[in-house]
């Protein structure tokens, strides 16, 4: 019998991004049933039955095994007492359909006995007799258990899938992460403070399942809070396999505070020739909440020069999932104090460095058509954060990325995104080089409608005024609605 489980367990059992799985629901080749997919479905789509006969099955489920067995080793395992807690948990779950089925069996039988002797002398109560028993022979065969449903216990142990309401947002908590920090890898904008059970901002309402604490807590929640089921995020995982809970989720930029926090430079390394990458770190007590996309402003008290006290705003390149290790790539730029003191080696690690934000709304919005990057030199600073954002958010349909770098050697990622696309198949990226912005702008919108058959796209450009607006202009031209264009000036 098919088993039911929701679109982000399903794209799991299967290995497909979710926005794969939500394309086909969009597009009629899957049938939702309270939002769940049968696993008949999905064997159906990712397809064995019809190989059965040709012999290739046993190949076709052998690499499945083995390509699920490589996700399960990548995965990070839960500690044992999680384990232990899961396992119990499933355990009660099977021993409680064991009991229903023993009474349905116990049930069946004594309607047989009883119908036998009634069966002699009546032709339709014969006929009955004769369809319990080959439905009860037919109940009691053996058959080959689907392999979906038993990757799917398997999953459970591993792994907690985690509804929040009233959003419905779900998103999986694996290895030992936190509810909270799950839930940030997982790209959601969960409402949280200090992160390390302090300040009681990521209060949470268990609704339905069982969690364990992970960590110590100083932030002291009320007996009547308690006897209500709240808890702290940050501080607990999830004990049983799916957990419900109930939170504030923020819903844009307006809903982030606005934070000053004095960091650490904790690296600057070479990315290339003209470009470095500053690497802050926020004390563990108090780190910076941000979205994907958005500006933070700098503020350095440098020992020497005539630039002490200088202050710089700066896109955040790094993963709001990662909240205390900061990054910003800086380019060579003899006008710029900020970059004058890092190619000078005049900032260096350990300084202090204050930061104030986040700040901007060059965020991903919640549409579900396919997403285009568009960065110059390093523009790609908040590109990458937000494709890292969506990746997390494993909703789009496909990515681009279009790059121009205007110096031979502006790709200074061109690795990562080389990774990107290897690893994941709705990927696709394109590297151009022009020393002039405007004109390298018409050398992206080229390649734009030559690589895009649908310009049905969110489009977010990032990088100097004279790219983004000519770039804007050329996709507004070709009848992007202005909606679906979000820019940021990156100088
Ligand atoms: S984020 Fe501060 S207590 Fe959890």
């Amino acid at each position: 019998m098919a088993q039911w489980v929701t679109v982000w367990r399903a794209a799991q059992l299967v290995g497909v991004p979710r926005g794969v799985l939500q394309q086909r629901v969009r597009a009629g080749e899957i049938e939702l049933a309270d939002g769940l997919i049968s696993t008949e479905t999905l064997i159906k789509l990712y397809p064995q039955t019809d190989l059965e006969a040709s012999g290739m099955l046993e190949r076709v489920v052998r690499i499945r095994e083995e390509a699920f067995g490589k996700r399960l080793r990548e995965r990070l395992l839960p500690s044992q007492e999680v384990l232990a807690q899961r396992l119990f948990s499933q355990g009660q779950e099977l021993a409680d359909v064991q009991r229903l089925l023993q009474r349905y069996h116990a049930l069946v039988i004594r309607l047989r006995d009883e119908l036998r002797p009634l069966a002699v002398d009546d032709a339709r109560l014969a006929a009955l007799h004769r369809q319990l028993n080959d439905g009860l022979a037919r109940a009691l065969a053996t058959e080959p258990v689907d392999l979906l449903d038993v990757m799917d216990d398997v999953l459970k142990m591993v792994s907690a899938q985690v509804t929040l309401r009233p959003s419905g947002h779900q998103f999986t908590v694996e290895g030992r992460d936190t509810l909270l920090q799950a839930g940030m890898r997982a790209g959601l904008k969960l409402n949280y403070g200090c992160g390390n059970g302090s300040c009681g901002m990521c209060k949470v309402r268990v609704i339905h399942g069982q969690v364990v604490r992970t960590m110590h807590t100083d932030y002291a929640l009320s007996e009547t809070e308690k006897a209500q089921g709240y808890l702290l995020a940050c501080a607990h995982t999830a004990a049983s396999s799916e957990l419900t809970i109930e939170t504030l989720e923020a819903s844009g930029p307006a809903d982030i505070p606005v934070q000053q926090i004095v960091t650490q430079v904790r690296a600057i390394r070479a990315l290339a020739p003209d470009t470095r990458l500053l690497h802050l770190q926020t004390p563990r007590s108090q780190r910076l909440r941000f979205l994907a996309g958005q500006s933070v402003t700098l503020g350095l008290a440098l020992a020497q020069g005539p630039q002490d006290g200088l202050r710089r705003t700066l896109p955040i390149a790094s993963c709001p999932c990662d909240d205390r290790n900061l990054h910003f790539f800086i380019a060579r730029d003899d006008s710029d104090a900020l970059a004058q003191a890092l190619f000078a080696d005049r900032l260096k690690a350990g300084d202090a460095v204050t930061l104030w934000g986040p700040e901007g709304d060059f965020v991903l919005t919640d549409s579900q058509r396919p997403l285009v990057f568009v960065a110059c030199d390093t523009g790609f600073a908040p590109i990458k954060s937000l494709i890292e954002h969506a990746l997390s958010l494993d909703a789009a349909p496909s990515l681009s990325l279009f790059w121009l770098a205007t110096r031979p050697d502006g790709h200074f990622l061109a690795n990562q995104c080389r990774a990107w696309s290897e690893a994941l198949d709705g990927f696709e990226y394109t590297l151009l080089l022009h020393a002039d912005p405007s004109a390298g702008a018409c050398q992206v919108a080229a390649a734009i409608r030559a690589d895009l058959f649908d310009i049905d796209c969110d489009f977010y450009l990032a990088g100097p005024a004279p790219f983004v607006e000519s770039v804007r202009a050329e996709l507004r031209a070709a009848g992007v609605p202005a909606g679906q264009v979000c820019q940021e000036l990156v100088e």
